[in-house]
């Protein structure tokens, strides 16, 4: 469906051009000074070089072709030549009736459908998934639902950081605390046991433990080092005990993800790039891409047009070991050999740029990605706390992101059962959908390349630019929708009429600009277009409701109107919460 401002210019654009003015003066814009008018045209400004005319000259003119339009009314020239509009009723009312008719609310998808994938999560196995990783999950499944929403065939991979030291730190300290499992003995020939010999819990103590003792023990670290290099190199017993560290962490991080309504349709890692590796070494070199730096083999990736020093893609290190530069690239050759991506998307931390611009330089320039294939960097900023630093537990520690979702959804409860309208057995899991929204609306508001401050008393407010507040307004309408339902009113023989009132027609006004918004948060990658949006949209919905009697109003064609408009914007909430992420209780 088309967008209403183009409605807009496409009328305006027939007046300019009957008046003997080039169409393409005719630029329409929502207006900047709300209190005079909805729209504006500033297309006479421009018009009066090429013309040597005045500008409120040329606006007269086009205004004289505007008398009979059949999307604008109250249309005027204003010194020195903006051309002030506002949408006819009739035909705001109709376009907002075909929104609430049309499939997907009048957005279209793509002229050309892609296949994408996306590459974000980037949990490390056998560490806690801590709130660093939480921009990622939260920002990339929102962009991934938008792009579907576009139509756009997306795959979403979680790259696990699966194949570091942390991996050999696990190992060491097993073998210190169980030195008679068959992992360890070299001779063992038999098969290993089924059950891993920890648990999750054993895990999430192991690594910090292994961790803290590797940075004061130097012959630890080695040892660590040492197992990480035998389990990259094939040894047996290793990959036996990787391979349950991945079951049983995995398990752990798929409960997690799954809290926060986070899905990935492909849980690949690290390690399943390794195997791509020596092809893609040998290429390089024999291509004559590869060069030898102070024993480590790299790649240039510099730029005549560099305004900083961007120093070469690390391949090998020196002793022959890969290195994250190694592992994304061969990622990339994995990816281009069993998906054929027309996009790559990596949602990781801003902080990782350099390591992205680097990638993405050297795999152009060896072919290791064709020349169509689009890379992109979508990089976050850091979650703070209060006191302008790193987002940190109370005692100064690693926040973890379990205990952080366990905070927000005791504030919740408390506040839903000061709330009292929900019953005590919904009370849990409304809580936890309410923080969820919370936790999620508050990163998404944010343009996320910003650092942003987790406020949770700000985050779990019923008022403001919360989430809870867009949840709370959607329940709102719901339940006048249902009691209208529950009254014998039928929603189907209901439409969208031409507005009475002033909130009623600011209101329509803001659910028919969804096209325009939804298209601008597609284009820019930018879930926050649509918080910002639907801020408003609520802000609306609540003045008019403030202002009119609804089930209440007597004249029966404006209330189903009425209710027509409501479930309009209820459809309009309901799916943008959608797009980032999250659901509406029926009650809370
Ligand atoms: N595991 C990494 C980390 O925790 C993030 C991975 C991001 N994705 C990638 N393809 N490098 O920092």
């Amino acid at each position: 469906m088309k967008k209403l401002v183009d409605f807009l210019e496409e009328e305006m654009k027939a007046a300019f051009e009957k008046a003997g003015y080039d169409g393409s003066f005719a630029k329409v814009t929502l207006s900047n000074r709300p209190d005079l008018c909805e729209y504006q045209c500033n297309g006479a400004m421009a018009a009066a070089k090429t013309y040597h005319k005045a500008p409120i000259m040329i606006a007269g003119d086009v205004l004289t072709h505007l008398q009979e339009s059949e999307a604008l009314e109250d249309v005027q020239a204003v010194n020195p030549g903006f051309i002030n509009m506002k949408v006819k009723k009739e035909f705001l009312s109709s376009y907002a009736e075909e929104m609430r008719k049309s499939g997907q609310l009048g957005v279209e998808h793509a002229a050309q459908k892609k296949r994408i994938i996306m590459d974000f999560g980037g949990a490390n196995v056998a560490k806690p998934l801590h709130v660093g990783h939480l921009r990622s999950a939260v920002i990339g499944e929102s962009l991934k639902r938008i792009l579907r929403f576009k139509g756009h065939e997306v795959i979403g991979d979680v790259h696990l950081g699966d194949w570091g030291y942390q991996m050999g730190l696990v190992i060491t300290e097993l073998q210190k605390r169980n030195p008679d499992l068959p992992y360890f003995d070299e001779q063992f020939t038999g098969e290993y046991p089924e059950e891993a010999p920890f648990t999750i819990n054993d895990l999430e103590e192991i690594y910090p433990y292994a961790s803290a003792y590797a940075k004061e023990h130097e012959e630890y670290k080695e040892e660590a080092l040492k197992a990480t290099f035998e389990l990259q190199n094939g040894r047996r017993g290793y990959r036996a005990l990787w391979k349950h560290i991945m079951n049983v962490s995995i398990a752990d991080l798929k409960k997690n993800y799954e809290n926060l309504n986070v899905t990935f349709d492909l849980w690949k890692g690290e390690a399943d790039a390794q195997p791509y590796i020596p092809d893609m070494v040998e290429m390089l070199k024999e291509k004559g891409f590869a060069h030898l730096d102070q024993g480590a083999l790299v790649v240039d990736v510099k730029e005549e047009t560099d305004t900083k020093e961007i120093p070469p893609c690390m391949i090998l290190k020196s002793d022959g070991a890969a290195l994250y530069d190694t592992t994304d690239l061969a990622t990339l050759v994995e990816r281009e050999e069993l998906y054929q991506p027309d996009e790559v998307i990596y949602v990781v931390d801003k902080r990782q740029e350099l390591h992205f611009v680097q990638v993405f330089r050297c795999a152009k320039k060896t072919g290791i990605v064709p020349e169509d294939t689009k890379l992109t960097f979508i990089g976050f900023g850091t979650m703070n706390g209060k006191d302008g630093k790193p987002f940190k537990t109370r005692a100064g520690g690693v926040m973890r992101l379990s205990d952080l979702i366990r905070e927000i959804n005791e504030e919740m409860s408390q506040k839903i059962a000061e709330n009292r309208t929900v019953a005590p057995e919904e009370a849990e899991k409304t809580a936890q959908m309410v923080g969820l929204a919370a936790l999620k609306y508050g990163d998404l508001s944010n343009q996320a390349s910003k650092d942003y401050v987790f406020d949770l008393d700000k985050f779990s407010s019923f008022e403001g630019n919360t989430g809870p507040y867009i949840l709370y307004t959607i329940v709102r309408i719901k339940s006048i929708l249902n009691k209208y339902a529950e009254n014998g009113g039928n929603l189907d023989t209901c439409s969208v009429k031409a507005p009475h009132s002033d909130s009623e027609r600011a209101l329509m006004l803001e659910a028919a600009k969804f096209t325009a918004v939804l298209d601008q948060a597609y284009e820019e990658l930018a879930p926050h277009k649509i918080c910002g949006y639907i801020y408003d949209l609520a802000n609306s919905f609540n003045r008019f409701y403030h202002d009119n009697r609804i089930l209440g109003e007597e004249d029966e064609e404006k209330k189903q109107g009425y209710i027509a408009l409501l479930d309009l914007v209820r459809t309009i909430l309901e799916t943008s919460i959608d797009l980032l992420g999250f659901e509406a209780p029926e009650r809370m």
